[in-house]
C-alpha cells in the first residue's frame, strides 16, 4: 500500500517510523516531513494545509491511504477533500482522520461542551459568550480561578487560567479585544476551574467501537517542576501511572462508551485518534477537559514504540469500519520521550542552528533509543575550509529521544543518557520527564 502522511513533526515521524516496519507498506511520502522523517518516507514540498496540493498529489500518485497528523487540515476538511477527489478519480482513497464535522470536536470548544453537556458525559460547567461587554459582566461567575477559553483553534494557546479579577479582564481583552487568536476568540467559553490530577486518554475510534490505546503522561510546562509557560508537550512516559484498572473501568463506563452512542445518536461518523483530556479529580472520577482529534505529540512518541500490533492493520480497520475485528497488543516495556527545544520556545527563538549528536541517518550512532525528529531540516554548513550537510534546526520543538527498558526509571536513564549526546546552541530540554511524581 502506498501511503501520505500529512504534517512534519514528532507525531508524524512516529507514525511514519511505526508504519516503515510494517510488510504491507510499499512506499511512504510525507508532506511536507522534515530531515528525520526523510529517512523512511519521500518528503514532498506540500504544506499540510494545502488541500488543493495534497489531493492532486494523492490523485496522481495513486495513494491508497491518507493519515492527517495535524489538527488544522482536518480542520480545514483534508477529509472530505481526499475522499472525494478519489471518489472523482474513480479511486478510493481511504483516509485515517475525522472529517470536517467531527473536527469540530478539538476545533470547537463550545461544540464539544454541548456534546458532552447532551450526552451526560462529566465535564466542567460552562457559559458560552459571544459578546464582551456581557463577558466582563459575568467576571467570577463560577469563582476564581477563572477558566477562559477561546472558542476556536489557538494552537493550544487559547486558554486562560486567570487568578483573579485583573487577570480575567487582560484575559477577555487578549480574547476578544485585541483579538490575539484571532476568529477563535469570536467566542468565549468559559468553564468551572477543576482540580486534580490531569491524564490523557488516546482512542481509536471507529463508527462502532472505541479503543484506548495505553496511557501517556504529558509535561506541558517548559521548565523542569511544571514551570513556566504551556507548551505543545515537552516530554512524555508511558504508560502513565496515573491509571489503574478501576479508573480505567469508571472511564469506559462513564466517558468512552457514551461518547461513542453520543456520535451515533448525532450522526457523527468519527474515525480516527480521540485523544481525551482528562482531570481526575480528589475523589477518584474522571471529568473531561478537552477532546482532540488526532494523536498527541509528543504521547504518540512514547505510545507507539510500545505498540506490537502492524499499526497499518489498526489504521486499515478503522478506515473499514472494523476496529471490532482487531485486538491490539502492547509491549510491556516501559517508555520515556525527552523533548529537546530551541532556546527561547515557546516564544521566539532562532532557526538555522547546527545540531551535533546525529548520525546521518539522524539517529543517535551505536544506540538503540529513537531520535523522533520534529523542527529538523538539512543544510549546507561551513567550518573554516570544511563545508557539508548538517541537520539543522527548524522549529520549536527540535528533536524527541524516546528510549524503551523494562522499567521507568530504566527507560528515563537511557533516554536522558541519549540526549545528552545532542548538542545545539540554545537547546533546553527538562531533567524531570519520567520521574515516578506524575506532573502537577
Ligand atoms: P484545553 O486546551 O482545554 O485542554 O486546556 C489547556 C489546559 O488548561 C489543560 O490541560 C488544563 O491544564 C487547563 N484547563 C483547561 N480547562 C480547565 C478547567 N476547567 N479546570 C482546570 N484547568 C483547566
Ligand atoms: N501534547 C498535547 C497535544 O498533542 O495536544
Amino acid at each position: 500500500m502506498k501511503v501520505l502522511i500529512v504534517g512534519g513533526g514528532g507525531r508524524e515521524h512516529a507514525i511514519i517510523w511505526k508504519l516503515a516496519e510494517s510488510q504491507k507498506v510499499t512506499k511512504l511520502y510525507c508532506a511536507p516531513g522534515n530531515a528525520g522523517i526523510a529517512n523512511h518516507a519521500e518528503c514532498l514540498p506540500i504544506k499540510a494545509e494545502d488541500l488543493e496540493g495534497i489531493c492532486d498529489f494523492a490523485v496522481s500518485a495513486e495513494i491508497d491511504m491518507a493519515v492527517i497528523g495535524p489538527e488544522v487540515p482536518l480542520a480545514m476538511g483534508m477529509v472530505d477533500a481526499l475522499e472525494s477527489a478519489g471518489k472523482k478519480a474513480g479511486k478510493e482513497i481511504m483516509v485515517f482522520g475525522p472529517n470536517k464535522k467531527c473536527s469540530q470536536l478539538e476545533a470547537s470548544k463550545s461544540f464539544t461542551k454541548d456534546f458532552l453537556s447532551r450526552h451526560k458525559i462529566p465535564t466542567a460547567g460552562y457559559r458560552e459568550f459571544t459578546d464582551k461587554q456581557e463577558l466582563l459582566e459575568n467576571i467570577g461567575i463560577f469563582g476564581f480561578p477563572m477558566v477562559l477559553k477561546a472558542d476556536g483553534l489557538a494552537a493550544g494557546k487559547g486558554v486562560i487560567i486567570a487568578a483573579n479579577k485583573e487577570e480575567a479582564k487582560k484575559g477577555i481583552e487578549s480574547l476578544m479585544g485585541s483579538r490575539d487568536f484571532g476568529a477563535a476568540g469570536d467566542k468565549v467559553v468559559v468553564e468551572e476551574f477543576l482540580r486534580g490530577v490531569e491524564a490523557s486518554v488516546l482512542c481509536f475510534v471507529d463508527e462502532k467501537t472505541i479503543i484506548p490505546m495505553e496511557s501517556a503522561q504529558d509535561y506541558k510546562r517548559i521548565f523542569s517542576g511544571d514551570e513556566g509557560p504551556n507548551t505543545g508537550g515537552m516530554g512524555t512516559y508511558s504508560p502513565s501511572l496515573v491509571f489503574d484498572e478501576k479508573l480505567e473501568k469508571r472511564i469506559r463506563r462513564e466517558i468512552l462508551d457514551p461518547t461513542l452512542e453520543g456520535f451515533r445518536v448525532d450522526g457523527l461518523d468519527f474515525k480516527g485518534v480521540l485523544f481525551i483530556g482528562l482531570m481526575i479529580q480528589e475523589d477518584g472520577s474522571p471529568k473531561v477537559i478537552e477532546f482532540n482529534n488526532r494523536f498527541g505529540d509528543p504521547e504518540a512518541q512514547s505510545i507507539l514504540p510500545r505498540m506490537e500490533t502492524d499499526l497499518m492493520d489498526v489504521l486499515f480497520a478503522v478506515c473499514k469500519n472494523r476496529l471490532s475485528d482487531i485486538s491490539i497488543r502492547w509491549s510491556k516495556q516501559k517508555a520515556v520521550c525527552v523533548v529537546a527545544a530551541s532556546g527561547g520556545y515557546p516564544g521566539e527563538y532562532l532557526k538555522g542552528i547546527e545540531i551535533n549528536g546525529l548520525a546521518k541517518n539522524g539517529q543517535i550512532y551505536g544506540s538503540d533509543a529513537i531520535v523522533f525528529h520534529a523542527g529538523t531540516a538539512i543544510d549546507h554548513i561551513c567550518h573554516g575550509s570544511y563545508c557539508g550537510q548538517t541537520f539543522v534546526t527548524a522549529g520549536g520543538r527540535v528533536l524527541g529521544v524516546t528510549a524503551l527498558g523494562d522499567t521507568h526509571e530504566e527507560a528515563r536513564k537511557k533516554a536522558y543518557e541519549n540526549i545528552g549526546g545532542i548538542r545545539f546552541e540554545g537547546m533546553q530540554y527538562r531533567d524531570d520527564i519520567g520521574l515516578i511524581t506524575p506532573p502537577k
